[in-house]
């Protein structure tokens, strides 16, 4: 057999990904998709990958070196099960499956479980980068077997992007951890857009910059600590002219924004474990508000604020906007590591934050220098209990929180929502707290419900007697 490796699934992201592949060193790619006119297509566009072309998963897997290793490139879902069982007639034990799409981590853990007992192996694979990504370079979350990862490791290492030297992929946990991982890095995805879009907002709405103005505070942003993808992008869509009315084309969008489904995963997930990430929440349901016409114009005409707001100093305000956005990103980053670390607690994965961080420095969406602060938080200290008390993003917090609060108020007062921004700011400050109103919380269940609590001053657990004398037993003995 001529092959090394196969892609599965030859749309935008499973061609390019075989592309990126063929195009490495020592590699020769087998090709295979349910229509054949598709597998044409790519190996007449492009001879000098010298693709071996599959028109049956035999053919497929006859072409395919041993221990076969194949990457699935098709829509998360139902098609990705009907492939895998494909797969598994063909395969061999020892052979590698690898799920390459935006699977939901539960369904990896799912398939990985049943493929295993066929002894093939099965391995889940988040890959961010989005078409140019795949082709270049992404950042490649990979779960699954220890022995898997050592076959496809090699491979994955030679077509993933590069940080400072170093593969943007490790081996990120068991079965479903590497599209756990995944599903965390599109929450994140989520907040950091949500956020810059507010920015963006704040910024166009106080002051009255115009797009391609916004577009260059961007432009200088993406040259400090805000450093990454994410803003290096927005300055470039908001620099984009409509080529049909001349307008910006921010202002031709209908702004109501779509989502396939990670995001709210995300958030799902941190409901089930029972962590706080807000920021995405937020980002998530701001797309849900955006998407509803219907009731977007039924309010259309309920008031405002009826004192007027303006900026005085554009300059500072941007500037504080700046902050704002740079401590609601922190906060966001550091829900969505608290959530593998729940995570990771839960399913039983040995998953290395820092690691983590350090392959989503290059190819991934969510690509910025900020990471490299990240993976040194946990460097210095592996147990950290919350990311932004490490001492760097404490000093960036101690930096930024007057001016946060100061564009929290401002939007509070001229009615531009910034529901990231005042979420995060909250959370922040429900953390620091030094005592919360849940000790009222619980007055208030042990009250209807006999739910009991706990005492700041002594052990054991309580219940007041609310509908008799109001005496205090130990709960114990209140059933
Ligand atoms: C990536 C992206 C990619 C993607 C998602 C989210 O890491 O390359 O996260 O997976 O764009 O499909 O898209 P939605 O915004 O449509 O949910």
């Amino acid at each position: 057999p001529a092959a090394n490796i196969g892609v599965v699934g030859l749309a935008v992201m499973g061609s390019n990904l075989a592309r990126n592949l063929a195009s490495r060193e020592g590699n020769t790619v087998a090709v295979y998709n349910r229509s054949y006119a598709k597998t044409e297509t790519l190996i007449t566009e492009h001879p000098e990958a010298g693709f071996v072309a599959a028109s049956t998963i035999d053919e497929f897997a006859a072409s395919l070196q041993k221990p076969r290793t194949a990457i699935i490139m098709v829509q998360a879902g139902r098609g990705t099960d009907a492939v895998i069982d494909q797969l598994v007639e063909a395969f061999e034990p020892g052979d590698i499956i690898v799920d390459g799409g935006n699977a939901l981590f539960t369904d990896t853990i799912r398939r990985e479980k049943a493929v295993r007992e066929t002894g093939i192996n099965f391995v889940g694979a988040g890959i961010s980068g989005g078409e140019e990504g795949a082709l270049n370079g992404p950042s490649i979350m990979p779960g699954g077997s220890a022995e898997a990862w050592e076959t496809l490791g090699p491979i994955l290492k030679s077509i993933a992007a590069v940080a400072e030297g170093e593969p943007c992929v490790t081996h990120v946990g068991t079965d479903g951890a590497g599209h756990f991982v995944k599903m965390i890095h599109n929450g994140i995805e989520y907040a950091d857009m949500q956020l810059i879009a507010e920015a963006y907002d704040l910024i166009r709405r106080g002051t009255g910059k115009s797009p391609a103005e916004i577009a260059e505070i961007f432009a200088e942003w993406n040259r400090g600590e805000l450093e990454s993808y994410l803003i290096e992008i927005t300055a470039e869509v908001l620099r984009q002219v409509d080529a049909e009315t001349g307008a910006p084309l921010v202002d031709v969008i209908l702004d109501q924004a779509g989502a396939k489904g990670t995001g709210a995963w995300t958030v799902q997930s941190a409901l089930d474990l029972g962590v706080p990430v807000s920021g995405i929440a937020e980002a998530v349901f701001a797309r849900s508000l955006s998407s509803k016409p219907a009731q977007r114009a039924a309010a259309s005409d309920l008031p405002g604020p009826s004192a007027s707001w303006t900026v005085d100093d554009a300059d500072a305000f941007v500037e504080d906007v700046r902050k704002a956005l740079y401590a609601s990103k922190i906060v966001a980053y550091s829900q969505g590591f608290d959530e593998i670390v729940a995570g990771a607690e839960q399913y039983g994965w040995d998953i290395k934050k820092g690691e983590i961080a350090k392959i989503w420095r290059g190819g991934c969406i969510i690509r910025a220098q900020f990471l490299n602060r990240i993976t040194e938080a946990y460097d210095e200290n592996p147990g950290l209990v919350a990311l932004l008390t490490a001492p760097y993003f404490r000093d960036a917090l101690t930096e930024t929180q007057e001016a946060w609060r100061r564009i929290v108020v401002a939007s509070a007062q001229s009615g531009i929502p910034a529901p990231a921004f005042s979420s995060s700011l909250s959370y922040y400050d429900g953390l620091r707290a030094d005592r919360l109103p849940a000790a009222l919380v619980q007055g208030q269940r042990d009250f209807f419900g006999a739910h009991t609590y706990k005492r700041i001053d002594k052990d054991g657990t309580f219940h007041t007697l609310w509908s008799g004398d109001r005496t205090e037993i130990s709960a114990v003995d209140a059933h």
